[in-house]
């Protein structure tokens, strides 16, 4: 993990363009929170779909850094005090607490456009055939909007206190965090050549620990240490979120994430993957972690 990290991040560090009209504020306030550190989860899922099928991890960076830049931004906006209204992120101010508000939105709106070029650029090295690159796209146009992410972000807000039934709280869950998660392996499946039966293998495996994670960052939101995870604990019951912990108890989500864990895992396991122990191992590493 910390191999790929710091490749990712050497890319990241050059992928906002320095020169033409790019306001210094702007370009500023956008790299505090993407070279804030991160686990860079989703990025290192891209690079270890495609190992998992033998591919070259290195062909795919555009794209987990693309996916960095999407979940960034969104972080920046869920910190906004219109959202989860929180002062610490990735071991740091928020961004509107150091750039204001206004810059904040702002340099999450240029993350995400900057996003899509970045992902553009998979097809432009000949290595990735356009319609592969074009495929991509498409997927992370369709998880990171309306019908993905921000269509959960949504969810999640107008679910505050009314929710009543789990199936609910999956479904914010799949589309929120699940989604972003998801695609990056199935890029990381397109790019890799994967069969449709991988890629759907891929969703599979992806939605089940999609779900687990953010059933862990729950968890970890009532039991965690504030230092470890750089962000502020007990944020949910603040903003009256409803969670898996406040639904079902402390020691029953624990037992979730297990379970999930261990279905993502089976699925990824039976698919004629050549490499599938990366993706395992992240997995595993994911239902213990601490941050
Ligand atoms: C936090 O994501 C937001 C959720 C979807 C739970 P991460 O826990 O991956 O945050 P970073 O990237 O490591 O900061
Ligand atoms: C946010 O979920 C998921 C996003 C799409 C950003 P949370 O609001 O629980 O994430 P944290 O705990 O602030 O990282
Ligand atoms: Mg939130
Ligand atoms: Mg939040
Ligand atoms: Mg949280």
């Amino acid at each position: 993990m910390e191999a790929s990290a710091a490749l990712i991040e050497s890319e990241l560090r050059r992928s906002i363009p320095e020169h033409g009209f790019v306001p210094a504020p702007l370009r500023e306030a956008a790299m505090y929170s993407l070279l804030a550190g991160g686990k860079r989860l989703r990025p290192i899922f891209v690079l270890a779909a495609v190992e998992a099928l033998g591919g070259e991890a290195e062909t795919a960076l555009p794209v987990a850094c693309a996916v960095e830049m999407i979940h960034t931004y969104s972080l920046i906006h869920d910190d906004l005090p219109a959202m989860d209204n929180d002062d610490y992120r990735r071991g740091k101010p928020t961004n509107h607490k150091v750039f204001g508000e206004a810059m904040a939105i702002l340099a999450g709106d240029a993350l995400l456009t900057h996003a899509f070029y970045t992902a553009s650029q998979v097809g432009r090295s000949g290595q990735v055939p356009a319609d592969r690159a074009l495929a991509i796209i498409e997927e992370m146009a369709k998880l990171a909007g309306f019908q993905g992410m921000v269509g959960g972000q949504v969810a999640d807000m107008l679910g505050e206190q009314g929710l009543t039934r789990k199936e609910e709280l999956d479904n914010i869950h799949r589309h929120k965090t699940g989604d972003l998660i998801v695609f990056s392996l199935k890029a990381g499946g397109i790019i890799g050549g994967a069969t449709p039966d991988q890629l759907s293998a891929l969703e599979r495996f992806g939605y089940s620990i999609g779900l687990a994670f953010q059933i862990q960052d729950d968890i970890l939101d009532i039991t965690g240490d504030e230092t470890k995870l750089g962000k502020p604990v007990n944020s949910d019951e603040q903003q009256r979120k409803v969670t898996y912990p406040y639904f079902i108890g402390l020691e029953a989500s624990m037992k979730r994430v297990e379970l999930l864990t261990d279905e993502g895992i089976q699925a990824i396991m039976s698919a004629g993957f050549p490499q599938p122990q990366r993706l395992k191992d992240l997995a595993e590493f994911l239902m213990r972690r601490e941050y």
